[in-house]
């Protein structure tokens, strides 16, 4: 396959582009080097074409031949203020439709999409007495004292988490999530509109070498080997229990791979979603102590009791869709790779 790559000189980006000419794939490779994610005088990784998706004129010949676009360009992170809001529709939402359009033009009609399991907003969670139920909000109450888990609004009963199956509903809570679920949107009226396959991945919380480092918009497990490096105790909130799915990122660039490849079987006209997960669930207090272990020092990760209002408490993903349809089964368990990320370079 000849595959465009947007965001490839990114994290992930850069993950899958070797994971794609390590199987025998072409890569024409596109970034624009945000200097947001890479600061200001970053150099461009040799084979990149310095093009922002935006750029409708930009192309020039760069579409034509290809089979299939990875898009995984995209202003990453929370959304830390209201203000950045019109900073993830430019890059996320009119990139993707310009790049979708850019694509059409060109007589590329498959894709494949970098989405998050941030546009499922909560988790799935189960009453043992009334199944699956949506929970009213933590109040700082219950928070205060400790009780960090949600509760049923019909019996009071604490809740179980399960894991989110690609069906649930969309609740993007975040500037960044709203972008998220606005590119599979897009994603899917074009497959319709251009009778043309797409498929959309929505990761879980990736981690790996060349992660940014600690930045308002990493991930936790970046941020607790930050502290770790300093010589401080990891402060993992709430108590520490909070079900999360670490995937790492080579996992991803094969999640990737076997989208690419499922594009040409597809028939054309919708989006199919999927989960990219590890499908070992960890607890954030594992993560601390995993990471931890791999720094090999004797410093204790520090349950706080602290919280964030509006934190997710559990976010599990079911890898089974991915697993039956795309064949991809996730490889590196979180047992091993926490430790090996804590010595990882990492992106500075
Ligand atoms: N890192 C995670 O945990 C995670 C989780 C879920 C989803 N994702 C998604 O994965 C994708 C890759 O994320 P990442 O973690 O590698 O982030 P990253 O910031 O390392 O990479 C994103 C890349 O996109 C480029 N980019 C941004 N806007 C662009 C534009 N308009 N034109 C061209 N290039 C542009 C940036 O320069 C950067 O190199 C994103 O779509 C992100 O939303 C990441
Ligand atoms: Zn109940």
């Amino acid at each position: 396959m000849r595959v465009l790559l947007t965001g490839s000189a990114g994290f992930i980006g850069t993950a899958i582009g070797r994971a794609l000419e390590d199987a025998g794939h072409e890569v024409v490779r596109v970034d624009v080097l945000l200097p947001m994610a890479h600061g200001e005088t970053a150099a461009a990784p040799p084979g990149t074409h310095l093009l922002d998706v935006r750029d409708a004129g930009g192309w020039g010949d760069l579409l034509d031949g290809i089979d299939a676009v990875c898009h995984q360009a995209a202003v990453v992170g929370a959304g830390v203020t209201v203000a950045d809001l019109p900073l993830y529709a430019a890059h996320n939402d009119l990139g993707t439709a310009a790049l979708l359009a850019a694509m059409s033009e060109h007589g590329v009609s498959r894709l494949v999409l970098a989405s998050s399991m941030v546009v499922y907003g909560e988790g799935r969670y189960v009453c043992a007495t009334h199944g699956d139920r949506v929970p009213p909000p933590r109040s700082r109450a219950a928070l205060d004292s400790g009780d960090f888990e949600n509760h049923c609004d019909l019996c009071g009963g604490a809740l179980a988490w399960a894991a989110v199956a690609e069906s649930a509903r969309l609740d993007p809570r975040s500037s960044y999530a709203a972008s998220k679920v606005a590119q599979e949107h897009y994603a899917s009226a074009w497959a319709r509109q251009a009778d043309a396959t797409a498929i959309a991945l929505r990761y879980h919380n990736v981690y790996g070498p060349h992660m940014p480092a600690d930045t308002p918009y990493s991930g936790v497990a970046a941020i607790f080997r930050s502290s770790l490096e300093r010589g401080e105790a990891p402060q993992v909130f709430e108590d520490g229990g909070q079900q999360r799915d670490f995937v790492h990122v080579d996992d991803v660039a094969r999640a990737n791979l076997a989208a690419l490849e499922a594009t040409s079987e597809r028939s054309p006209g919708e989006l199919a979603a999927y989960n990219v997960a590890s499908g070992h669930p960890v607890t954030i207090s594992e993560v601390a102590s995993l990471v931890a272990r791999g720094t090999r020092t004797e410093v204790a990760p520090v349950v706080t009791g602290r919280y964030r209002i509006g934190d997710v408490r559990h976010v599990v993903a079911s890898p089974e869709l991915a697993e039956k349809e795309l064949g991809f089964r996730a490889q590196v368990l979180p047992e091993v790779g926490l430790p090996a990320f804590a010595t990882a370079p990492l992106r500075s």
